[in-house]
């Protein structure tokens, strides 16, 4: 049976054993991300376990049995495989029901959340190629290797008005009160667990323009109007409410102040999710918009963020907005 169904051309959708094996080589999700990536690009070994995130050995098997069914081909380049999904010739009824696939996983987060690494792998490619090679191909690594990662992110922090005041809600640890403390004139971390603020004492102890203040991000122990910026950084999926807090978010800010807010992409990773203690799977960049425009602010963006190549986790989305000047609040 395995030889009769290694090719989709060979076979005829009248032969039900044809379709079933159609069938069980698509039933499986490893495998329909898979093709859902290789149906546009030809991809390595290695640049599929980055994107999918899923080791060697699950990449491959899954591989095998596309290969098998005939819905993948392979070519050797140097001591790599390189793969992509090749049907023009296959029988048109395994065709249809390739169109059907894609189309009921198009709405899919996942397929959204590896079309983002997907993005990020072809771009670490260029350097390679073209105009990147020579020395412009080596330097991101160069500037890595001789001056690490850190120093871009302080000199980013470095355009930052000094003489700003702010709020960091669901602080947690401190990492980012601390590294914001150096450049504005004060900085008030929100969390509601003790635990956490703990840690953020310990962190910002040296640190005279830090403020830490138990309470919760649905009333905020802060007055209206009094920061000129605010972060919720990894906060909003933990919250029964999101937008009665981006509505606190939003009255604690002077007009004319800044909302950054970075949280997880949409995803349909439960298991991340359980064992993080999330209340949801994300946010989809419609919906975080909405809220934004929703609690009164302005000049509202909100774009997905490339992938961190070592990140393990969903891909995150970051979203900036501006206190509305003319929004009078009662508070
Ligand atoms: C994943 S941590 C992120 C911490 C920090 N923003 C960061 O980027 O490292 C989320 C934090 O939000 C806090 N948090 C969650 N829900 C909250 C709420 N309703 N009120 C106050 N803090 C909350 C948690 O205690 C936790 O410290």
């Amino acid at each position: 049976m395995a030889s009769e169904r290694r090719a989709l051309a060979a076979s005829s959708p009248r032969r039900p054993e044809a379709l079933l094996g159609w069938m069980e080589s698509l039933a499986d999700p490893t495998r329909l991300r898979q093709l859902r990536l290789l149906e546009r690009h030809e991809l390595g070994v290695a640049e599929l376990c980055d994107i999918l995130q899923l080791p060697q050995s699950t990449v491959s098997r899954h591989l095998k049995v596309l290969a098998d069914e005939g819905w993948v081909r392979s070519r050797a380049q140097g001591t790599t495989n390189l793969y992509r999904m090749d049907i023009g010739e296959a029988d048109p009824a395994a065709r249809r029901l390739w169109t059907l696939t894609r189309e009921q996983t198009d709405d899919w987060a996942t397929v959204a959340q590896d079309q983002l690494r997907l993005t990020r792998r072809l771009a670490e490619r260029e350097p390679n190629q073209g105009f990147f090679a020579g020395a412009a191909g080596r330097w991101d690594r160069l500037r890595e290797e001789l001056y690490g990662k850190t120093f871009t992110q302080e000199a980013f922090l470095g355009l930052l008005p000094a003489e700003w005041i702010v709020a960091d809600l669901g602080c947690g640890t401190g990492q980012v009160t601390e590294a914001l403390a150096p450049h504005v004139r004060r900085v008030v971390g929100v969390d509601q667990s003790a635990a956490m603020l703990k840690a953020a004492r310990r962190r910002t102890a040296g640190l005279d323009n830090v403020e830490l203040k138990q309470g919760s991000l649905e009333a905020l122990p802060l007055a209206a109007g009094t920061c000129d910026g605010g972060l919720l950084l990894l906060a909003l999926t933990y919250v029964e409410d999101p937008a009665a807090v981006l509505g606190e978010a939003a009255r604690v800010l002077r007009a004319g102040g800044r909302l950054v807010v970075t949280d997880l992409l949409r995803h349909d990773r439960e298991e991340f999710r359980r064992e993080m203690g999330q209340l949801r799977l994300g946010f989809d960049p419609r919906e975080m918009e909405r809220l934004l425009v929703a609690a009164g602010l302005d000049d509202v963006r909100v774009r997905p963020l490339a992938p961190d190549p070592e990140a393990k986790g969903p891909a995150l989305l970051l979203a900036t907005a501006t206190r509305n000047p003319r929004i009078v609040r009662r508070t």
